[in-house]
């Protein structure tokens, strides 16, 4: 094989070409994922495409994230139940890589995923599942247009790619865990527990996820955003904290002054986020100006007259608008001490409402619409 003439890579040697790609704070992991992936293939070239998903238990869904495919559109904004695949609950299972010499024999399901890697004319692969402190987080796609492209050799010359990218991956989640995790503490000691239940940021961040995916095609976005936008979203009321009890808990209306009080949220949580970034050096983390920007623009309306700046239309970032909508969707469609549940439908007819009179973003609530099943399974999974 012509594989076999190739040298083997000294690790140092690989790691000298990769460390300004990992340490680089501007650049997405996509982009560092791909930057490895051409490195890869000047010595293994038969290597057409290196693709991470990552896996929400919640829901059972394993869901693209980042690739780096050559030729062809790549597979985006696509999720799949992992419990709907034996062959990958199996490598979950047995937390061993799976080598898949002929594609057109192997594989013989009948998903999109599956028509995906066929339709790129993809013969072999390589599949590693991704655990993470013992914990699975998802798999590690590599696709060849050759048959049997994954020799011993060549998977023992992966190998320390494969790691590479595993700490890359790792490190990536790690930092938005311990974020994430943080706040939860923080909200679990203040007034805010009973305000936003863990259910609300459950459900709220999977329809933000779910409107964020349905807009990838029609607004050119990555499943790095879309991740982004689901694992930040939690954090948009993070200024909360700062509110205190008596007003974040009065029951009955605000007084103005009040009301000015609990609108300071949103300032206050931007401060925080800013902190967070400072203290924890969180700089270097890519989605982090999604983050800002959830938290700063998630009380905006497209006709200027949300808080706290009256930003109008494309000045609002489109997490914010994302956030902003599913936010309002998850309030209308779960119990509140003031009222019952909504119907998904009425809940809708009242969003539509909000975007003829220019507040809502239309894409957003249409894309809402368009999957009302995926919106009442996230009910019926966090209700
Ligand atoms: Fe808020
Ligand atoms: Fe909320």
């Amino acid at each position: 094989m012509a594989n076999e003439e190739i040298p083997p890579q000294h690790p140092d040697e690989v790691g000298a070409a990769i460390l300004p790609l990992v340490g680089r704070g501007a650049v997405t992991l996509g982009e560092r994922i791909a930057a490895l992936h051409m490195h890869i293939r000047r010595n293994i070239p038969q290597i057409d495409r290196m693709a991470c998903a990552l896996y929400d238990p919640g829901m059972d869904m394993l869901k693209t994230f980042v690739n780096s495919t050559v030729g062809g559109e790549p597979l985006k904004a696509y999720q799949y139940k992992l419990g709907d695949s034996p062959s990958l609950v199996s490598i979950r299972d047995s937390q061993q890589p799976r080598v898949i010499d002929d594609i057109s024999t192997s594989l013989k399901s009948e998903t999109e995923h599956t028509r995906w890697v066929k339709s790129m004319g993809y013969r072999s692969s390589y599949t590693v599942p991704i655990f993470h402190q013992g914990i699975f987080e998802g798999f590690l796609f590599f696709d060849s247009c050759q048959p049997a492209a994954f020799t011993p050799e060549v998977v023992r010359k992966l190998e320390v790619y494969v790691n590479l990218v595993l700490l890359m991956v790792a490190h990536e989640i790690t930092t938005v865990q311990a974020l994430v995790g943080s706040v939860r503490v923080a909200r679990d000691f203040t007034g805010m527990r009973d305000e936003e239940t863990g259910s609300h940021l459950d459900r709220m961040s999977r329809f933000a996820r779910l409107i964020a995916r349905g807009l990838v095609a029609s607004h050119g976005l990555t499943d790095e955003f879309v991740e982004h936008v689901f694992l930040f979203s939690p954090l948009h009321d993070i200024g909360k904290i700062g509110i205190p009890d008596a007003v974040l808990r009065k029951p009955g209306s605000f007084t103005l002054e009040e009301r000015k009080v609990m609108e300071s949220h949103v300032n206050l949580g931007v401060e925080m986020v800013d902190r967070l970034v400072k203290d924890f050096n969180l700089g270097a983390i890519t989605g982090i100006d999604c983050l800002r920007n959830l938290v700063g623009g998630h009380h905006e309306f497209l006709d200027g007259s949300g808080y706290p700046h009256g930003l109008r239309g494309d000045r609002i970032p489109l997490e914010a608008r994302i956030v902003t909508v599913a936010d309002i969707f998850d309030a209308l469609t779960s119990k509140r001490v003031y009222k019952e549940p909504w119907s998904i439908d009425a809940a809708l007819e009242a969003l539509d409402k909000m975007v003829a009179e220019g507040k809502l973003d239309a894409d957003c609530v249409a894309v809402l619409r368009a999957n009302k099943d995926e919106a009442s399974r996230i009910i019926e999974r966090f209700g």
